[in-house]
């Protein structure tokens, strides 16, 4: 038990973050039309080396030229272990346009590498007199990361999402893997039984760990927790079973990597009509054993009591904030 209460994360939606090479201008459009809620115009790991200075530039005209509508509108700068990060940082909050909401930070590894961030970004807002402060994004997906997830939760007031990098993540771990997410063939539960007898195998997550890791930290700090990339972009059901797996773990969205993947994720981040129903139908027959004097009570055959109550209040809250917002 703690006296401490839960600080909420920003209040917006973060349903589905779409992705694009800042090298590829001609998408940006697309993704402006697109009904992702955020956009993250990538300097980082879609931009070839000789195309970072470009990317840059277009990025910077496209916070200008671009209408973003209602999007929370992102730049993923390059990693603090590259010559790129330091530039990315100065030029877009120079010259970006104050319709820039936040800074993505990949390969975060130490609370420390926000502060650095932190610290420039600050100066570059006082010396040009930005009148909207911009938002940090940061990617868990080291050995580093996944160990200090505690420390970067704290690591700047910025903050406001953390999302998990599978790929990124798996090499840094030394993981026999090659794909982007999902389901990792091997990674299964051979069902007890005589050796030699025919067993089923069952598929296990093997991004489990480190996402619910990841999502402990984001909710204790008031940060909202997001599940990165999956790469098979023709694999629809692959890419719907993963993310219903984070939604069921508290990440409140996920990344598309390609246009196709924006409606699946938009759908199963909103809490289905059902679910939403069951949510409404528990917190009024808990308001009626309270007004009874209660703290337990029966719904369709089963307990609900007052945790029933909170865990309903978390779909309720998510689904307002999504109509609220749409
Ligand atoms: N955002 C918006 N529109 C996109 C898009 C994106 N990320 N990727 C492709 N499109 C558009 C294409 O321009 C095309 O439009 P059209 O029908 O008007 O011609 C349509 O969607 C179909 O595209 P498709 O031909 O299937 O894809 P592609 O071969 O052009 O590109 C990828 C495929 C994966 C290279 C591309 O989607 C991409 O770069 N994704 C983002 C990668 C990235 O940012 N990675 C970093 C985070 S992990
Ligand atoms: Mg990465």
């Amino acid at each position: 038990m703690s006296f401490r209460i839960q600080p909420a994360p920003v209040a917006r939606p973060n349903r589905c973050q779409l992705f694009g090479p800042g090298s590829r201008p001609v998408l940006f459009e697309k993704m402006a039309a697109s009904a992702a809620d955020v956009i993250n115009l990538d300097l980082e790991d879609s931009v070839a080396p000789n195309d970072k200075d470009t990317a840059r530039e277009n990025v910077i005209a496209a916070t200008h030229d671009v209408d973003w509508n209602t999007k929370s509108l992102s730049v993923r700068i390059n990693g603090l272990d590259t010559p790129y990060w330091y530039r990315d940082v100065v030029d877009v909050m120079e010259r970006a346009s104050d319709r820039l909401d936040l800074l993505m930070i990949p390969k975060v590894g130490c609370a420390e590498d926000l502060y650095a961030v932190d610290a420039l970004v600050t100066a570059i807002e006082r010396a040009k007199g930005r009148a909207r402060p911009v938002g940090f994004e940061i990617i868990i997906e080291t050995a580093a990361g996944a160990q200090n997830v505690d420390a970067i939760a704290q690591g700047s007031p910025r903050l406001q999402s953390m999302s998990f990098g599978v790929a990124d993540y798996a090499a840094s771990m030394g993981m026999q893997v090659t794909g982007i997410g999902g389901t990792q063939a091997g990674y299964d539960m051979l069902a007890d039984g005589e050796p030699g007898s025919d067993r089923a195998l069952f598929p296990a997550d093997p991004w489990h760990y480190p996402v619910t890791r990841m999502v402990a930290a984001c909710r204790q700090h008031g940060i909202l927790p997001v599940d990165g990339p999956f790469g098979d972009f023709s694999d629809d059901a692959a890419y719907r079973a993963q993310a219903r797996r984070s939604a069921i773990l508290g990440c409140v969205g996920k990344w598309a990597i390609h246009p196709k993947q924006v409606a699946s994720a938009n759908d199963i981040f909103t809490p289905s009509p059902d679910i939403v129903a069951r949510a409404r139908a528990i917190l009024a027959a808990m308001q009626e054993a309270e007004e009874a004097g209660q703290g337990a009570a029966v719904l369709d055959g089963k307990l609900i009591d007052i945790a029933s109550a909170r865990q309903a209040r978390v779909v309720v809250d998510q689904i307002e904030l999504i109509e609220t917002a749409g």
